[in-house]
């Protein structure tokens, strides 16, 4: 399986038909899995309001959580299709004129610096080629003390594991590319030391797997990855700060600019 980074990656992310055909976090077979996201935001956001920004928006499901909390929220894509979706979702949720729609790259800057009360960048820092540009650009327009939200997948945890052999495995099928790369924690850490960012939360969804509708695995092996992943969260929603929340498929870290 060929693995895409740079230019080639923007490209495919790009592309209306890339993401937007797999990326489906609402309304997909997945739902259930996505939910947790929101029940960690719902014990966790600062509930005062403010400016937000929601990086990588994709069809704008956290730009919408904020601004149904009260923030006034600016959100950006680097996909035109995935933020005309979010535009629609937003008008039909009443919430449209909090949010500004923005086409926009992850790892180019064009944000004044310390302008915004939150930044936001989900289930997208594993899809860049370089990460610590990446989260520079996150970090430098959050004013000091404000909020950062942010998610990866980390090296040590099932997930990485199985999708690594997956990549492996999958080397006959042309065609199909590896868009994503997991983080070692620690590693992850150390950036957002280097930025300022002090950590407050870190909160890990799934031990076992994250069911995922971009890799095409048989569907016996899917389900049964999905049986695993329901099994997960009906044992424990999501974990908190302690060292199983750092090896979950999904790691959400909550900081604050210092
Ligand atoms: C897996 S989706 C996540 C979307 C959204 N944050 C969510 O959690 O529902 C990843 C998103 O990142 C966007 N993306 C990928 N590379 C990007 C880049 N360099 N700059 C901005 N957006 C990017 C994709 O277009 C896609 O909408």
């Amino acid at each position: 399986m060929k693995r895409l980074l740079g230019e080639e990656l923007k490209s495919y992310f790009k592309d209306p038909h890339g993401v937007p055909s797999w990326w489906r976090p609402e309304e997909g077979r997945y739902h259930f899995w996505h939910r947790q996201e929101f029940k960690i935001l719902d014990a966790h956001l600062k509930r005062e309001g403010g400016l937000a920004l929601d990086a990588a928006c994709g069809q704008g499901r956290f730009a919408r959580y904020y601004a149904r909390n009260g923030y006034v929220v600016k959100a950006f894509d680097i996909n035109h299709r995935m933020l005309l979706t979010a535009a629609q979702r937003a008008a039909a949720e009443g919430v449209r004129h909090r949010i500004e729609f923005i086409e926009g790259d992850l790892e180019r800057a064009p944000w004044r610096a310390e302008q915004f009360d939150l930044v936001s960048c989900m289930h997208a820092l594993d899809h860049v080629t370089d990460v610590e540009s990446a989260i520079g650009n996150l970090t430098a327009p959050l004013k000091k003390r404000g909020m950062l939200v942010v998610s990866f997948t980390p090296t040590a945890c099932v997930y990485a594991w199985l999708r690594n052999l997956y990549t492996v495995l999958d080397r006959r099928r042309d065609g199909n590319v590896d868009v994503a790369q997991p983080f070692a924690f620690d590693r992850l850490m150390e950036v957002l030391a280097r930025h300022q960012i002090a950590i407050r939360h870190v909160c890990g969804i799934g031990l076992t797997s994250s069911p995922q509708e971009r890799i095409r695995f048989p569907v016996f092996v899917r389900r049964l990855f999905e049986l695993m992943a329901r099994l997960d969260l009906t044992v424990k929603p999501y974990h908190r700060d302690t060292w199983l929340a750092q090896h979950c498929s999904v790691v959400m870290i909550i900081g604050e600019r210092a």
